[in-house]
């Protein structure tokens, strides 16, 4: 199965974006937090700051967007170019109808998941989304640690893909080290985000090699 490392820059030097970027030079993709302190306690970064990250990164771009009322606010992300657009089923009022919104300009359409929401109610929607996005940490703030309730999740989201035959990524995100990717992998994961421990390295690019190979067994 093939297995991306998507760092993400909440955990990057935000004055020194262009420059963090080049740090990740071996990441299949990079994350982006939006949070509007609204969904989420807390506030990172909006459209315009993800349209500038777009224009000068190298590697494609996947946002992760912890807003209220993404119907509204979801598509323009993907009009902007990037590739990938994530919305949180809890904050989402039509969620089939704004992926369907998200693929047709151009985007992939991905649906993140609290740890405490059940994955089953879009068991049978699964091809309606380029990826299923199982939250491992609380969302809000990095470095929290990661929460093993979150692989029983996991592994049926594996199972149900599988069975589904639909090419949907299964990505997590939240408290991914080198340890726990290991888990999050055996439970069926194949994108994994990483802030703190791919940031937090003496060289990014190399943990990010590190955390592909731990992922791959
Ligand atoms: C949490 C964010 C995550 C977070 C990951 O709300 O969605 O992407 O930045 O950071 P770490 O890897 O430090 O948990
Ligand atoms: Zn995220």
């Amino acid at each position: 199965m093939r297995c991306c490392i998507n760092p993400s820059i909440l955990s990057a030097d935000f004055v020194n974006l262009q420059a963090e970027l080049e740090r990740i030079s071996t990441a299949d993709a990079v994350h982006v937090d939006v949070m509007d302190n609204h969904f989420v306690p807390n506030l990172t970064l909006g459209l315009p700051i993800a349209q500038r990250i777009q224009a000068v990164s190298p590697i494609p771009l996947d946002a992760h967007l912890m807003i209220a009322d993404p119907d509204r606010w979801a598509p323009a992300y993907a009009d902007s170019g990037l590739a990938s657009v994530t919305f949180h089923a809890e904050a989402a009022t039509a969620p089939v109808k704004l992926a369907r919104e998200l693929r047709a300009r151009g985007a992939k359409a991905g649906l993140a998941l609290r740890p405490a929401t059940p994955v089953e109610p879009y068991l049978d929607l699964l091809s309606e989304f380029d990826m299923i996005l199982v939250m491992t940490v609380e969302p809000g703030f990095g470095g929290q640690s990661f929460l093993d309730v979150t692989l029983p999740k996991i592994r049926r989201t594996r199972e149900a893909i599988d069975g589904s035959g639909a090419a949907v990524q299964l990505q997590v995100d939240g408290g991914v080290t080198e340890e726990t990717i290991v888990r999050a992998a055996e439970a069926g994961a194949n994108v994994f985000v990483a802030g703190s421990s791919v940031y937090g390295a003496p060289d990014p690019a190399q943990a990010i090699d590190r955390l592909r190979n731990r992922a791959a067994g």
